[in-house]
């Protein structure tokens, strides 16, 4: 005889299809227990202290970090696996050539077996978020339903979580999203600290619009509002409802009078973008007055209103953010937001109970555990945390959360912001002569690749607008989406490009780049605003030296030039380059591309060959 767990449906419950669907999919999974989530504060704690008795969690030190936790996962489960993750749309030409694609029927008969018996011995979580406000006409609602309660927890920092999502609801629509750690329980088998399986799978089935996630617990793989949802799933909802979900942070710059200004601006993973949605800005400039606020650091939802402006919010309530490299230099906003109830994960421990990273303090620690749960010292030839580890925490922890964060009606965008790792070619900042060129600019930008990505070293992968791992459909749909959008409202935002990553024939950095950001980001807002000089270059409207804002920095006219050079041969093989992209796309590809692409080679021939002469 089966034994079904009694769902025992919260009375608050009334959506049909979601009872249903639950009821399938405990069915398929055979959770020992169903447990709906409520978001309380009581009930994180509860799962935070099962957690810390089951070995998942150490609880911090009190004094040090009150409310917060050290999470180890599996050695081999600690990053997205952008290899296992899938789009499985019903025609594979809509997937595209840049996602891993498999016909949804396929798909399903191979996850329907992995998913069966997979919470066995385990509890299912009921989760039901809202990625953005309650109730905000730009947010949408999803369930995950999850056998792991460090999603639970998780998910109640990083979305708006619980029983009042679930009354918001009512009979409308949400994604369903199913998670499974792949590890059922035989009756009377232990436990381990992070279960996992080592076959994964993140799959998305557009035209459904749902999420299965199998066999991994961590970050992007498990919480699946974020990428999952609040990308993939989202750009496609966005393409067909003609709004925007973006791999973006969002920031607020307020000027010495008040007058506020918003900007949304990408960047690929590992490019600093905590650290730009936190800004600090230099002495001078807050002595002014200026500030720079924080509405979110990854994502970036979109729409329309009927005042003509485009309205943003962050569909996110938290940081997931890279631990390594954060400090109270590099970003002493993001310090201050984790210094109590944060869930950290795979960093190391102190001997008080306290965490540690690599660049956290000049110097390490004399001893440490590491990530892997080894002691660990300076001499030892291994880090103490692992290069992707985390914090989660909760957004309205940042000093610099603006005031408008948790607004339903979302923040106006008058800029956005495109910015790849190049140690060549790719000026410090410019503007694009118009919303067609600025597309073309974000659909080719590209970032070296770093140790930790794939690819030779210094190769550069094209990163059409951060949102290679992160479209839910075909790239070139996606361009003409972003050319349609434009079309589709009276007085598009202006689009820039920023390149913090110049090198010198020394290879060094020559932008100092962090607080100092924020000259360029005032010119920015400047030039949103209508009134900013400028100077016309082959890729577009250009600061001269005397157009930035240089008090409180030593930086010469001549370091300026050289990472403001366009170099017209290594332009025309970076176009080169950009066909490469093209070829790869071309079915669908904008036609619009083409004429920009020749538009941009003749004006570098038309240019002086120095970005010096063009003062003249
Ligand atoms: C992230 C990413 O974790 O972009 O935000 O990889
Ligand atoms: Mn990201």
């Amino acid at each position: 005889m089966i034994v079904k767990p009694n769902l025992r449906v919260p009375d608050y419950v009334q959506n049909r299809k979601l009872i249903d669907w639950v009821q399938e999919m405990v069915d398929l999974c055979k959770p020992d227990e169903v447990y709906w989530c409520d978001g309380s504060q009581e009930e994180y704690d509860r799962l935070c202290d099962l957690m810390v008795k089951a070995g998942t969690f150490i609880k911090l030190n009190p004094e040090k970090r009150p409310n917060s936790f050290l999470a180890r996962s599996h050695p081999s489960d600690v990053a997205r696996v952008e290899d296992r993750t899938y789009i499985c749309s019903f025609a594979k030409k809509d997937a595209g050539p840049t996602n891993n694609w498999m016909a949804p029927a396929e798909m399903k008969r191979k996850l329907i077996p992995l998913f069966d018996g997979s919470m066995k011995g385990r509890t299912m979580y009921v989760v039901p978020f809202s990625m953005g406000p309650i109730g905000s006409p730009i947010s949408h609602i999803g369930v995950e339903l999850s056998d792991s309660p460090y999603v639970a927890v998780n998910m109640r920092i990083m979305t708006r979580m619980g029983r009042k999502v679930l009354e918001t609801l009512g009979d409308g629509e949400f994604v369903p999203c199913l998670h499974s750690v792949g590890a059922p329980l035989e009756p009377g088998q232990k436990d381990v600290p992070w279960p996992c399986n080592t076959e994964k799978y993140i799959v998305h089935f557009p035209e459904e619009r749902s999420i299965w996630s199998y066999g991994s617990g961590y970050g992007g793989n498990a919480l699946l509002g974020k990428k999952c949802f609040a990308l993939r799933i989202a750009s496609v909802l966005a393409k067909e409802q003609n709004w925007l979900a973006e791999h973006m942070l969002i920031l607020g710059v307020k000027d010495p009078n008040g007058e506020k200004t918003y900007v949304a601006a990408a960047f690929p993973s590992a490019c600093g973008k905590t650290n730009f949605a936190m800004l600090i800005p230099p002495k001078p400039f807050q002595e002014e007055g200026w500030e720079v606020t924080t509405v979110g650091d990854d994502i970036a939802w979109i729409k329309p209103a009927a005042d003509g402006k485009i309205y943003a919010i962050n569909p996110e309530a938290g940081f997931f953010g890279v631990a390594p490299g954060t400090n109270v230099e590099s970003n002493p906003n993001a310090i201050a937001s984790i210094q109590e109830n944060t869930i950290f994960t795979n960093v190391a421990l102190t001997d008080d109970g306290d965490v540690w990273w690599e660049g956290l303090t000049k110097e390490a620690p004399a001893h440490l555990i590491d990530w892997t749960g080894q002691e660990w010292t300076p001499d030892c030839g291994r880090k103490a945390a692992h290069a992707n580890s985390r914090f989660t925490a909760p957004l309205n922890q940042c000093p610099s959360v603006d005031p408008e964060y948790d607004n339903p009606r979302g923040v106006p965008i008058s800029a956005f912001i495109f910015g790849g790792r190049r140690s060549t070619v790719m000026p410090l900042v410019y503007q694009s002569f118009n919303w067609n060129y600025g597309v073309y600019a974000a659909a080719t930008m590209g970032s070296e690749m770093t140790a930790a990505a794939f690819g030779a070293l210094g190769e550069v992968r094209r990163d059409p607008f951060a949102m290679l791992p992160f479209i839910g459909y075909h790239m070139a749909d996606y361009f003409n989406h972003w050319l349609n959008f434009g079309r589709s409202i009276p007085n598009p935002p202006r689009i820039f490009n920023v390149n913090w990553f110049r090198k010198d024939e020394n290879g060094k950095f020559v932008w100092p780049g962090f607080g100092e950001n924020m000259r360029i980001l005032k010119w920015i807002v400047e030039r949103a605003r209508g009134h900013a000089a400028s100077l016309e270059s082959p890729l577009g409207w250009v600061p001269r030296y005397e157009d930035l804002d240089w008090r409180g920095l030593d930086f010469s006219e001549a370091q300026f030039n050289e990472i403001m050079s366009v170099d017209r041969d290594a332009w025309q093989k970076e176009l080169t380059g950009h066909d490469e992209l093209f070829m790869k796309l071309y079915d669908k590809l904008p036609k619009e591309f083409i004429f920009i692409k020749e538009l941009i080679l003749s004006s570098l021939w038309r240019a002086p060959e120095h970005w010096e002469l063009w003062h003249e």
